[in-house]
């Protein structure tokens, strides 16, 4: 891989962006929808700030690019884009209350309960994730009704109580009782890893592919999804807050159980090479059409925000 695609990747990262906060935007309007009664202001401007606040969007990317992959509707992708994009900024929202990580700062803004208040910020969690779910079974979604059933069921598995809700609590546990190696791979796997997995295998699913390709992305998703996490807790250690929008230097003094705290940085960032170059191996049988997928992984082991 050259700079060359490297740029190409950052390019289609800001372009896939700036599609999806267009449809993030229109689907945060205050107009209530059919079969809604109304949508109160606070409660929408609440979803808003934790959604239309920048972010990489680096999960909607993966499902875009994962779609185009095996040539499926890029607005049926966009829509499942946004729909990832809603359960992972509930999931942030969540994250940074007072009884979880207690954080003030995401994204370079105040935290949804600080500039709201903490009741609004979990109700604006809740609308976030129910959103979700409405935003791929709608009509608006031009898919087949059993390829929607499937994105639904997929994206209901990665986000719950043995996926992404499951993670948060086995992380919040690991703060008293830390696990071993395996336990702390698991629970990240289930935090992170579980919406990027589905990030990846969703271009399979909104395209029909075969139940083969469907497993060569998830695989691939795991990945980078382990990889993702892994360079999180060396930022939390090694960058500050104004490079990360969000406070840092906060996993070893609230006992997070993480690889970092465990073998440490150096031993963290071998390991990512590794995961980084098992991911571009997976992706070899689609050759060059994989080429942004492969440098979204390279990215994601060399982020810096
Ligand atoms: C942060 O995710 C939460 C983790 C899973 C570590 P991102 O780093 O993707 O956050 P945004 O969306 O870019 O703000
Ligand atoms: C969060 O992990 C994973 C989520 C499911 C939100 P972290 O707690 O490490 O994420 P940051 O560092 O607050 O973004
Ligand atoms: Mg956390
Ligand atoms: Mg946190
Ligand atoms: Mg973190």
């Amino acid at each position: 891989m050259t700079n060359d695609d490297e740029m190409a990747f950052e390019m289609a990262l800001i372009t896939r962006a700036a599609a999806v906060e267009a449809l993030l935007r229109r689907l945060l309007d205050d107009r209530a929808l059919s079969g809604e009664i109304t949508r109160p202001d606070r409660l929408m401007a609440a979803m808003r700030h934790g959604v239309l606040n920048g972010g990489k969007r680096l999960r909607p990317f993966l499902v875009m690019e994962s779609a185009a992959l095996f040539s499926a509707d890029g607005e049926a992708a966009l829509r499942v884009a946004a729909a990832l994009e809603c359960v992972h900024c509930y999931s942030l929202i969540h994250d940074d209350l007072p009884a979880m990580d207690d954080d003030d700062l995401r994204r370079g803004q105040p935290t949804v309960h600080r500039a709201f208040d903490e009741a609004t910020a979990i109700l604006a969690g809740d609308a976030l994730l129910t959103l979700a779910f409405d935003i791929i079974a709608g009509e608006a979604t031009v898919l087949p009704a059993e390829r929607r059933a499937a994105l639904v069921l997929a994206l209901a598995r990665a986000a719950g109580a043995g996926g992404m809700v499951g993670g948060q609590k086995l992380d919040l546990e690991a703060e008293q009782a830390p696990p071993d190696e395996a336990g702390i791979i698991r629970l990240q796997a289930m935090k992170t890893g579980a919406l990027i997995r589905f990030a990846c295998e969703a271009g399979a699913l909104i395209a029909g592919a075969a139940a083969e390709d469907r497993e060569r992305l998830a695989e691939f998703g795991s990945a980078i999804g382990l990889a993702f996490q892994l360079a999180d807790d060396l930022l939390d250690l090694t960058a500050d807050a104004s490079q990360m929008g969000k406070a840092t230097g906060k996993d070893a003094a609230a006992g997070k159980a993480t690889l970092v705290a465990l073998h440490g940085a150096a031993w963290a960032r071998g390991q990512l090479s590794g995961l980084v170059e098992q991911a571009h191996e997976l992706l070899e049988p689609y050759g060059d059409s994989a080429l942004l997928l492969k440098e979204a992984a390279t990215f994601v082991a060399a982020r810096n925000s």
